[in-house]
Order: C-alpha cells, then structure tokens, then sequence
C-alpha cells in the first residue's frame, strides 16, 4: 500500500538546534524506510533561496509588513513548488521553520497584528496545516550564546524582541496543544532526539 505523506514543521528560537534535530530525524525515518524531503523557509531552494538572501542579509531599511510579505511569499513557493508536490508522493517532508515562525517573529517579535498574520499565513498554505509541529524552547541568553558574534539581520534584533518571541512560541503551543509540541532545547541532542522519535512514533507514524 502506498505510504501516507506526512507534514512535520521544526521550530524555535535561533540556536535552539531545530537543524540538528530535523537531520537527525531524517536519519531515524530513512532507516525505518520513509522517503524524506527536507526543506526550509526562507528557502528551500530556486526562487526561495533568493528571497532568504535579502531577508537574512540586506542592509538597509525594511518594513516590518514588507518582511512579514516577503517570508509569506517565500512560503507560498515552498509549499507550491516544493511541500505539496512531496506530501503527494508519499514522502515525509520536514520543514525547518514555517507558519508559526511569522506568527512569533513578526506578530509576537515585531508587534504586527496576530489574527491578520494567521489569514495571510493560511493564504500562503493554501490551507495546508502541518500534522506535528516541534518547538525546542531555550532561554533568550542561551541562545543568543550559541547563535555568537556573527549575527544576521534578525538575530540582531535584540534580546527584548527575542524574548516576546519564545514568549509568542510557548503561547502558540498552549493554543494548539494537538500539533504543537514543546521541548526543552537546553538538553542533550540524545535525550531530544528520543523525545523526537517518541512523539512521532505515538501521534503519526504509530
Ligand atoms: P533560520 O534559517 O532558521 O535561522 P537559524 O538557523 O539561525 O535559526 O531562520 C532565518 C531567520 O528568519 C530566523 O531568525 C527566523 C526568521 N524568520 C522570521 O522572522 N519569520 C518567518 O516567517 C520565518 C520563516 C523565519
């Protein structure tokens, strides 16, 4: 019988160490034999990985609503080009930030309104909602630690405006406690990966 595509979406903090644990997981899935497609916002790849270049990198001035709008085109032409198309195929596909990312950068972070961000975000998605969302929560001064000296545009943001956004990611789990799960990123990447293999195996692959 043909194998059930799965959405699952990694988020966090910057340095919370959601990259690891999505390769990690990666690995586990690939050796139960799953297809896996990994991909991210910004990004992904083609048109997407421009748009991350001026998000990340540009230095002059930018809107909070033309930022909110440039991450939200980013991720109509990842779930078009990219997640869609891989879920239909079967694949397990796993998304390094998404929905919730806008909702806790730009809405908590930067002030923007919530409810809109939540209408823009599902006209991005086309309506498509991630099965199992992973949130690896860390103290602001921890991770700023980790992400060091060298810092984008948005790490550069603050320590207050980083704050509002771990504050906005634990709000989003208690809104959601079905999809969204919440870890404590301050762990070993062993102890989190079992988590991780856990709660996949309980809520979707099971
Ligand atoms: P990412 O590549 O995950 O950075 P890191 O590896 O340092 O965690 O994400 C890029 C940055 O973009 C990150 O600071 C969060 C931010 N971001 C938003 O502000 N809104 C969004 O909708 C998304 C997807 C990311």
């Amino acid at each position: 019988m043909a194998k059930k595509g799965l959405f699952i979406t990694f988020e966090g903090a910057d340095g919370c160490g959601k990259t690891t644990q999505l390769k990690l997981l990666a690995q586990y899935l690939e050796q139960k034999g799953r297809e896996i497609l990994i991909t991210r916002e910004p990004g992904g790849k083609g048109l997407g990985e421009k748009v991350r270049e001026i998000l990340l990198n540009y230095d002059g001035d930018v809107s909070p609503r033309c930022e909110e709008f440039l991450f939200l085109a980013d991720r109509a032409q990842n779930i078009d080009i990219i997640v869609n198309p891989a879920i239909k195929s079967g694949k397990i596909v796993l998304c390094d930030r998404h929905t919730d990312s806008t909702i806790a950068y730009q809405g908590y972070g930067r002030g923007l309104d919530i409810d809109r961000i939540k209408n823009l975000n599902n006209m991005a998605t086309n309506g498509r909602i991630p099965d199992l969302t992973f949130i690896f929560d860390i103290d602001t001064k921890t991770s700023m630690q980790r992400v060091g000296k060298e810092k984008d545009r948005m790490e550069s943001a603050g320590i207050e405006f980083h704050n509002r956004v771990r504050q906005g990611y634990l709000e989003i789990a208690k809104q959601e406690p079905n999809r969204v799960k919440v870890l404590d990123a301050t762990k070993s990447i062993e102890e989190i990966h079992k988590k991780v293999v856990e709660i996949v195996n309980f809520h979707i692959i099971g």
